[in-house]
């Protein structure tokens, strides 16, 4: 506990001296959730964490979350140093969308619209023409569907699958999923649902649809953390990352929080209702890269001024 003080006052120190902030994501460490808010940075989903980043006065982002937060604040202040506790905090929903694959799929498609989630590389969003959060997607497919637009979607399959259901668009799915919430298992949560028949449902849409059936919310974390918190109920089952826990017990105290079942428990499945790239985000390597400078994310500036166009279009959308 010592040694957890001491690195928490050394990252304070190192923010003030660097004119630095601190942009978290709702699935880090809980201490790094806890710092970005004790020190005027800010705690959210990804679309808050962009606008937070592109509107802070701050010269230096530390982004504590996985790579395409990071590359989306850069391409949102290209002028501002961006950096990570760990730069090989990858996605596998970016992972599995490759650029030079992605750009072949879009000129298959020139009639549609190319609609791409935040979790996706800079060069994804380039060939983009909109990005989308979980947070605002629905909203965003279903304003280009009442025009009458044919999308084209990626890379998550659930989270596209959800909206084309919710929105009845015609959209073209690239099969990506992530590796985390695809863990979580409809038949299992049916029968956890029996033993606990009071309990609300809160589901993130890059889940299976036979878990976001059930749900009694669908939504982005910050959207999750609130229905916990305004729901009258005292007991939730929770399908998405359990690094969520930390902030809905803080925002809903009393209420009670269980896992949504996964095949496996966490001795055997490594990657079960916690991500790993988030994980690598701790209080050590933030301390570190604060005092050395390293893990800065660079975004090619052709590549920058592409992908910043379907980014702002999110964000005046949003607005
Ligand atoms: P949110 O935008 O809901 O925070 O989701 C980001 C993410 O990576 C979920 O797995
Ligand atoms: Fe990507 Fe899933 Fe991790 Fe979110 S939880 S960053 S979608 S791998």
């Amino acid at each position: 506990p010592d040694q957890k003080i001491a690195l928490k006052e050394r990252i304070k120190r190192l923010l003030k001296e660097q004119q630095a902030v601190l942009v978290a994501h709702y699935y880090v460490d809980g201490d790094l959730q806890d710092l970005a808010e004790e020190t005027g940075g800010c705690v959210s989903d990804s679309l808050e964490m962009a606008r937070f980043g592109r509107d802070h006065p701050a010269k230096t982002l530390v982004v504590a979350g996985v790579k395409f937060m990071g590359e989306t604040s850069k391409i949102l202040s290209p002028y501002k140093r961006v950096l990570m506790p760990d730069l090989d905090a990858t996605c596998s929903l970016d992972l599995g969308c490759p650029a030079d694959q992605f750009s072949a799929f879009c000129d298959a498609h020139p009639d549609r619209t190319v609609v791409v989630y935040a979790n996706t590389s800079a060069a994804v969003k380039a060939r983009a023409d909109w990005m989308v959060t979980s947070s605002i997607g629905l909203d965003i497919v279903a304003h280009l569907h009442a025009q009458g637009k044919k999308i084209l979607w990626a890379p998550d399959k659930h989270l596209g699958g959800y909206i084309q259901k919710q929105t009845g668009a015609d959209m073209l799915l690239w099969q990506g999923s992530c590796l985390v919430h695809d863990e979580f298992k409809g038949v299992e949560l049916e029968l956890l649902r029996q033993q606990h028949p009071n309990a609300k449902i809160l589901v993130h849409p890059e889940s299976p649809e036979a878990v976001v059936a059930q749900a009694d919310v669908v939504g982005s974390t910050t959207q999750l953390i609130a229905a916990a918190q305004n729901l009258d109920a005292d007991e939730f089952i929770v399908a998405t990352d359990n690094g969520i826990l930390h902030k809905m017990r803080m925002a809903a105290p009393g209420k009670r929080f269980i896992d949504a079942p996964t095949a496996g428990n966490s001795a055997t499945c490594k990657s079960c209702a916690h991500c790993p790239w988030m994980a690598m985000n701790g209080l050590q390597n933030l301390a570190d890269v604060l005092e050395f400078g390293g893990n800065e994310i660079h975004v090619d500036a052709e590549t920058g001024r592409k992908a910043v166009v379907c980014i702002d279009r999110m964000l005046d959308f949003a607005a």
